[in-house]
């Protein structure tokens, strides 16, 4: 499976802490946004990973994460000139996807919840379809919308409904088989001239191939578009952090974890920022798998 974090648009909302920098480079309390979906592909074992963003903020993407091998990762950039809609991704990514599966995450989607890694694990094999993760949410009408019967079987999407028929928003995180490229390749934009995710997962939806996982209670998918969202998003972690004592979306703990990267190359990360928690973590969490003799 490849995956993409879609790190585009204007983040209007944020204005000005965004008319300069992409909001996804923003801080979500001790990391960059852009930690945290990046986390989740890691936790998926995806590490063929495109990156796209506008033409100003692909250098800035680059210039933190580079070609991603020093998490044992392949990381790859790509340049949306204008907000064409989350589906673009697709077109833009059609070579990186080539004949393999896709997990596409919007790059301001931030997800945490008990045992999340082993349902992303569970759903994430053998795509057939799409798999699509819904979460419930005060103000539906902001989101796509979907609906599902007694039975958790999706009935009906829609993007930003006036009348919304569920507050179950489908979150930014989707699973596809590779039937996407060609799905997008042949969407018609909508009114406002975007190919829209929605219409690509109402081309699933009416071959009966669109699955719908519930997020349940006690699950966080935080917002991070407005002001008042991002920090209450940086409170949530903050939190978390300091009551468990471990990091969320630690990407080389990750890496570490998953076997991507060994003790020592994980040291070596956290050193260049010894002078934070962040980096003292990362270097304990090192020492803890064991370093070689040169560097205990
Ligand atoms: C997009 C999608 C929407 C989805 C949301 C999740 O909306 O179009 O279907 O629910 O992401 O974050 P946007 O946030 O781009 O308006």
């Amino acid at each position: 499976m490849k995956g993409i974090i879609l790190a585009g648009g204007s983040a209007t909302r944020l204005h000005p802490a965004t008319l300069v920098v992409s909001k996804q480079l923003l801080p979500v309390n001790d990391k960059p946004m852009i930690y945290y979906p990046l986390s989740v592909l890691m936790l998926i074992g995806v590490r063929d990973i495109l990156i796209i963003s506008t033409p100003a903020d692909v250098p800035r993407f680059e210039s933190l994460l580079g070609d991603g091998s020093q998490l044992g990762l392949r990381i790859d950039y790509a340049v949306q000139d204008e907000p064409g809609g989350i589906a673009q991704a697709f077109t833009i990514g059609a070579d990186h996807i080539g004949n393999d599966s896709v997990a596409l995450i919007l790059g301001d989607n931030i997800f945490h919840g008990t045992a999340f890694s082993d349902l992303l694990l569970e759903k994430s094999k053998d795509v057939r379809g799409c798999v699509l993760f819904g979460s419930e949410v005060r103000d539906p009408e902001r989101y796509g919308i979907a609906e599902i019967d007694a039975s958790g079987r999706l009935l009906s999407i829609e993007e930003k409904p006036a009348s919304p028929r569920s507050n179950l928003a489908i979150t930014g995180l989707y699973f596809y088989d590779n039937d996407v490229v060609d799905i997008t390749k042949n969407l018609r934009p909508s009114p406002r001239g975007e190919l829209e995710i929605s219409d690509v997962n109402q081309v699933y939806l009416s071959r009966g191939q669109a699955n719908l996982v519930v997020l349940g209670r006690g699950f966080a998918w935080l917002d991070t578009g407005t002001p008042t969202s991002l920090l209450q998003a940086g409170h949530y972690v903050q939190t978390m952090e300091e009551r468990q004592g471990v990091r969320i979306a630690c990407l080389e703990e990750i890496a570490l974890r998953m076997g991507f990267i060994d003790a020592d190359a994980c040291y070596r990360l956290g050193v260049r920022m010894s002078s934070s928690g962040y980096g003292r973590y990362v270097m304990d969490l090192a020492r803890s798998a064991g370093l070689s003799a040169s560097l205990s």
